[in-house]
C-alpha cells in the first residue's frame, strides 16, 4: 500500500509519497499547466526520464529534459552554470518547476538551481536511488562541491513535492543499492530501535529488494527525516543527529578521493567508528555496540575504514576530520549513541580515544 509522510514547515511544508504508480506534479502548490525542467543524469535518465515525461504530461505539465554526466564531478559549479544557461533557453519563469530525477548528485544540483533562478522556482525531487528516496531528497538541504571541499556553497530549500516511486529502486546497481541501506539503519541508530530490531530481523528480504518491505521501511525513515527536520530545519542543533557516521565518513571519502568509496559504504565504516566511541564514552553497552556493527556487515557493508583504498593513514583522517565544515576550531564532533535509539550530538573525544578506537596505540 502506498503512504503519505507529511513534512511539517508551517508554508513550506509538504508531501512525500512513498509506493507504486505515483503521480508527479499535483501538490497544490503546483500551478496548472505550468512548464517543467527535468534534470537527470546519463544513468537514470534512459531508464526512467519517458516514465517521468508521462507523468507530468498526465498532471497537465510540458517538460523538457536536461541530462548531466552521471557522478560526483557533476557536482560543481560549472554544471550549475550550464544549468542555468538551459533555464534562460527554456524561458522557465515564476511559475515554472524543477523536477529532479536521479539521486543525490541530481537532487543537490537541481534544488540549488531551484533555490536561486529568479530567486527561487518550485522544486519537485523525484527520487531514484535508496540513499536519494530516505535522505537527501527530503529536508531541502541543495548545493554543489568547490575544488577545495564538497557542499561548501549551497542553500537550504524546501521541495513543494518528493515522489519516491519504489519501482526505479529494481534498475539501482547492487552495491548503490547496499550503499543506501546505511542511511536506514543509521535511522534505527539514531531515533527508533523498533525500526532497529525489524532491520535485523528482515535483512535477507531488505537485500533482495522486497518491495512490500521497503514502502514501510523507506516510509519510516522518511517519517524519522521529517521529525527531524520539522523540529530543527536549518540544523541549529538536533537535525546534527542525521550525521551520525558522518564525521569519519566524510574523512574516508575525503581522503580516499569522491566515488572510490560510495556515501554509504564510508558511512557504514563511521558508523562502526561511532559505535566504538559511543562505547568508549557514553556508556552504550557492548551488546549493542556489536549488533550496530553486525547489521552493518551483515547488510553486505564496509563496518571497519581499512577496506578496498589500502592503507588508509590516520593522520591524513584525522585531519580531514580537523577540517570537516562541522568541526569547530579543528575539533571534530560526533553523534554518539546512547543506547539504540537514542544518540547525543556535538560530542568531542580526547584524542587518545580517538587513536584507541580506530585502532592506534
Ligand atoms: N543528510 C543530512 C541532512 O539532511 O541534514
Amino acid at each position: 500500500m502506498n503512504r503519505t509522510v507529511r513534512v511539517d514547515l508551517s508554508d513550506r511544508s509538504y508531501d512525500i509519497s512513498i509506493g507504486h504508480d505515483l503521480e508527479i506534479g499535483t501538490a497544490g502548490a503546483i500551478p496548472k499547466n505550468c512548464r517543467a525542467m527535468i534534470i537527470s543524469d546519463s544513468n537514470v535518465e534512459p531508464l526512467h526520464g519517458d516514465w517521468c515525461r508521462k507523468k507530468l504530461d498526465e498532471s497537465g505539465i510540458e517538460s523538457d529534459t536536461h541530462v548531466i554526466p552521471a557522478g560526483e564531478e557533476s557536482k560543481s559549479l560549472n554544471t550549475m552554470a550550464e544549468l542555468y544557461d538551459r533555464a534562460v533557453d527554456l524561458h522557465l519563469d515564476r511559475s515554472s518547476l524543477v523536477v529532479a530525477l536521479g539521486g543525490g548528485v541530481v537532487g543537490d544540483l537541481a534544488g540549488f538551481l531551484a533555490a536561486t533562478y529568479l530567486r527561487g522556482i518550485r522544486l519537485v525531487q523525484v527520487p531514484t536511488s535508496l540513499l536519494a528516496m530516505v535522505d537527501s531528497s527530503v529536508g531541502g538541504k541543495t548545493g554543489v562541491n568547490l575544488a577545495r571541499g564538497k557542499n561548501l556553497v549551497g542553500s537550504f530549500y524546501q521541495p513543494v513535492e518528493v515522489v519516491v516511486e519504489l519501482s526505479t529502486l529494481k534498475t539501482l546497481p547492487e552495491r548503490e543499492y547496499i550503499s543506501g541501506l546505511a542511511e536506514v539503519v543509521k535511522y534505527g541508530v539514531i531515533r527508533d530501535k523498533a525500526l532497529f530490531e525489524s532491520l535485523e530481523g528482515c535483512a535477507s528480504e531488505l537485500l533482495s529488494r522486497n518491495m512490500e518491505l521497503l514502502v514501510d521501511i523507506v516510509a519510516r525513515c522518511c517519517e524519522i527525516k521529517a521529525e527531524v527536520v520539522g523540529d530543527d530545519e536549518r540544523e541549529s542543533g538536533t537535525r546534527a543527529i542525521l550525521n551520525f557516521g558522518h564525521t569519519l565518513g566524510h574523512a574516508i571519502e575525503n581522503v580516499l578521493g569522491y566515488g572510490e568509496w560510495l556515501h554509504g559504504e564510508a558511512v557504514a565504516a563511521g558508523m562502526a567508528y561511532a559505535t566504538k566511541l559511543s562505547e568508549r564514552v557514553r556508556g552504550l553497552n557492548s551488546d549493542e555496540s556489536a549488533r550496530i556493527i553486525s547489521l552493518v556487515s551483515g547488510l553486505g557493508l564496509p563496518a571497519d575504514w581499512h577496506g578496498p583504498g589500502g592503507d588508509l593513514a590516520w593522520q591524513a583522517l584525522r585531519n580531514a576530520m580537523a577540517t570537516d565544515k562541522k568541526a569547530m576550531g579543528r575539533i571534530p564532533r560526533f553523534v554518539l549513541a546512547d543506547t539504540i535509539g537514542e544518540v547525543t550530538f556535538g560530542c568531542e573525544i580526547p584524542e587518545d580515544v580517538l587513536c584507541e578506537a580506530y585502532g592506534m596505540d
